[in-house]
């Protein structure tokens, strides 16, 4: 008799701040795996559902969609990204999309300055070091690296999270900040930080730390690649905390090993959850495993956005975050 209400399809665990949400009034099916399910449980899982709550690791195409049905209506994605997902599958089905934007900016704009700050003074390195048992004292020019105040930061794409990076490296770290999103300009932002819109490259060739906050789409793929890192300053930093395949990855392990830049902070993989086996053996680059929005507050938020886009669509309302 639970098959009469609508099932509702969440592909893995996510926290119970949006699963709560639900309540009784639907059917919630919880995939079970660690690592995502197998096709066929898949397919089991999304049956006659008529919502799926995905995560950024779901690809969610054609086939999904015709496994779910005739009932699906709702798509909602527990991340900011949505190139996991085949829109224009879903547009045809008439079936919605949505995505878990803006309470994850903090998050994400934190760590991608945790990752510049930590490429900057070193801190994985200093820290194996330390574990290594090779700290014998303080040393006038141990582990030296470059202060931040006064250089100059490079965000490209200035959506909520670029422009929030934008204000962080500007008024609290008093970087100089340039920024390219696709020749458009921010003139509120501008004001607020006195940042300045530039060529890409024109950024490419004046950062000192290069931030990527674009989605990926078929024009970003390998949007960093071998002639855009070549055109770099040799003290140049390069954080991504985007989508792996916006960064050429070999292109990436040669820069670094030559130390044609200074170094990376890395979150996002161009073959997740694979990482470029030359990158691990690399000092000046700090990896993370795509935890950039890893905090309580925003992983919650995601989780209850996630459920309310899901449930305001089961309800015949308009969804809060749609996309496409
Ligand atoms: C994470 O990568 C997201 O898109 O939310
Ligand atoms: C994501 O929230 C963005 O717009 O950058």
């Amino acid at each position: 008799m639970n098959e009469t209400k609508p099932i509702v399809a969440v592909t893995r665990k996510i926290p119970d701040a949006g699963l709560k949400l639900f309540g009784d009034r639907y059917t919630v099916r919880v995939g079970n795996k660690v690592r995502g399910l197998p096709p066929r449980e898949f397919l089991a899982l999304v049956k006659d559902a008529s919502a799926i709550l995905a995560l950024l690791t779901d690809k969610i195409d054609a086939k999904i969609l015709d496994a779910a049905g005739k009932k699906l209506k709702i798509v909602a994605n527990y991340a900011v990204g949505f190139d996991n997902i085949d829109l224009a599958a879903a547009k045809k089905r008439k079936i919605t999309v949505t995505n878990t934007p803006a309470v994850l900016t903090e998050a994400v704009a934190e760590h991608a300055i945790a990752l510049a700050l930590g490429v900057a003074r070193r801190l994985a390195e200093s820290d194996q070091f330390l574990r290594g048992g090779q700290y014998h004292g303080w040393e006038p020019e141990l582990l030296l690296g470059p202060e931040l105040r006064g250089k100059t930061f490079g965000i490209v794409g200035l959506g909520r999270i670029g422009s929030r990076v934008a204000e962080i490296a500007a008024l609290g770290l008093q970087m100089k900040v340039v920024y390219y999103d696709r020749g458009n300009r921010d003139r509120q932002l501008e004001q607020k930080t006195g940042a300045e819109a530039v060529t890409v490259r024109k950024l490419l060739t004046a950062a000192d730390v290069i931030s990527l906050h674009v989605p990926l789409t078929p024009q970003t793929r390998h949007l960093i690649g071998k002639a855009e890192l070549e055109s770099m300053k040799p003290t140049a930093i390069l954080i991504n905390t985007s989508r792996g395949p916006v960064v050429d990855e070999k292109a990436l392990a040669v820069a670094l090993r030559n130390q044609t830049i200074w170094g990376a902070g890395i979150d996002v993989f161009e073959f997740e959850p694979e990482v470029t086996a030359e990158l691990l053996k690399l000092k000046n680059i700090i990896m993370t495993p795509h935890t950039a929005s890893a905090t309580r507050e925003a992983r919650d938020a995601m989780a209850e956005l996630a459920a309310n886009n899901v449930i305001a669509v089961l309800e015949g309302k308009a969804p809060l975050t749609p996309v496409g």
